[in-house]
């Protein structure tokens, strides 16, 4: 046990952060009173988070909780409002950029991995810290330094690789061994998961059970309760900015998280349903699907008041499917039924024509214009419709229909 049981049991807000004060029981981080406002949004409020060496810690809250916010101000990429506090084994720490952060130990895996795609494995790992020899990148000095890292972690490609040509997985990895290389204490890893298939995800508990028995402490950002369940030790939740409580592993079950991320017990607010629909009548019916690559002939009905799950491991042509069926990519075989017709979606457009909403797997990059308003958002389709047929969007029924969506 790293640190005293005797620390352990205190509030954590009487817990010592001085480890002179506390011998072993001091927390490898603490953070208190960390405030971030942006303009017009107050994002954190006086959060604290402590975090002992040989955990993982999980950090939960609805979307906009400030989980990231409070990751970024860590790893230096923010400035906390002034009053803020950090402690790293016990010694008080000034807030100084991304640098300093790193020089502390704190390294940060980010949901968009932040490799340049062009570069070698090694060079990734160094990125920034490139070593020199004779006024030149050594590359060989340091696909050496990186090959003992790489094995550590059980990565099944050379530090000679080129990044583009591995798998997200893989990529993952190497984010992975760059920490692991430089000696991080401290690894956050924000929604780490989502773009891994179940197998790749339980290669990445493994690592993540093996750093955190060499003694790293990991901070685990994740929406999901069954990875909590196998994963954290202790869990931090955030409410609105605000923090709420830190949970230890005894106290961990689900309605308890979930009554202190949402505010409310939840019992009762969804009505329920399950059993009682009615199925209708065949609305989409999808026929002999086909690329000609990924998806090989593919076929089903969706009824009206269903909802029909596409299970699969990532790469087997669950998006490529959806996307086939909404044209927005080429078929070489297959046809499409709605409501009975039969329809020749060849484009986004005629599939919105004819009823069919598609929400994409990479919103920011395939849903939304980032840069234009909620309303514009809203609107773009009818407004791109309208212009279309040579006429302008109504701007009363465009407010009417954004106040409706909201
Ligand atoms: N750069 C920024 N400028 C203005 N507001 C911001 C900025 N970054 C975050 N916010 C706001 O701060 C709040 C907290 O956002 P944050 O991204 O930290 O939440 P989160 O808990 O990470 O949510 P998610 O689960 O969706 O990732 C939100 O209201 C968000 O809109
Ligand atoms: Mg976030």
């Amino acid at each position: 046990m790293p640190w005293s049981e005797a620390s352990r049991t205190l509030p954590l807000s009487q817990r010592p952060l001085d480890a002179a004060a506390a011998g072993a029981g001091a927390p490898l981080l603490a953070l208190r009173n960390i405030s971030k406002t942006f303009p017009g949004v107050k994002a954190l409020s006086n959060v604290q988070l402590t975090v002992y060496a040989g955990e993982v810690h999980a950090l939960m809250g609805e979307n906009g909780a400030g989980k990231s916010t409070l990751m970024k101000i860590l790893s230096g990429a923010y400035t906390a409002d002034p009053g803020a506090e950090c402690h790293i084994a016990g010694e008080p720490v000034a807030f100084g950029g991304p640098a300093a952060a790193r020089e502390h130990g704190i390294a940060v895996i980010y949901q968009e991995l932040s490799l340049a795609p062009n570069l070698s494995v090694a060079e990734n790992i160094y990125l920034g810290r490139h070593l020199h020899r004779r006024g030149m990148v050594d590359r060989a000095a340091m696909a050496s330094a990186c090959e003992a890292t790489l094995a550590r972690l059980g990565a099944d490609f050379t530090p000679a690789t080129p990044v583009h040509t591995l798998s997200i997985a893989q990529r993952q990895l190497v984010e992975i061994a760059r920490a692991v290389h430089f000696e991080t204490r401290i690894l956050v890893m924000d929604e780490p998961t989502t773009p891994l298939s179940t197998r790749e995800t339980d290669r990445l508990f493994a690592l993540i059970r093996q750093l955190r028995a060499e003694g790293m402490a990991i901070i685990y950002i994740s929406h999901r309760m069954a990875e909590i369940d196998e994963l954290a030790d202790r869990v931090t939740v955030l409410r609105d900015g605000c923090f709420v409580g830190t949970l230890e592993r005894d106290d961990l079950t689900r309605a308890a998280l979930v009554k202190m991320m949402v505010g409310r017990d939840l019992s009762g607010f969804y009505t329920k349903t399950h059993g009682e629909t009615r199925r209708g009548e065949i609305m989409l019916s999808v026929r002999n699907m086909s690329d000609g690559r990924r998806v090989r002939p593919c076929s089903f009905d969706l009824r009206a008041g269903e909802v029909l799950g596409l299970a699969g491991l990532v790469g087997a042509g669950r998006t490529e499917l959806a996307r086939l069926v909404f044209g927005a990519d080429a078929r070489t075989d297959g046809a499409v039924f709605v409501a009975g017709t039969p329809l020749a979606i060849a484009s986004p457009r005629q599939a919105i024509d004819a009823g069919i909403a598609y929400l994409t797997e990479d919103r920011k990059l395939q849903g939304l214009f980032l840069d234009q308003s909620v309303h514009e958002n809203i609107n773009l389709i009818v407004a791109a419709r309208d212009a279309l047929r040579g006429g302008r969007l109504n701007r009363a029924s465009a407010r009417q229909r954004t106040a409706q969506a909201i």
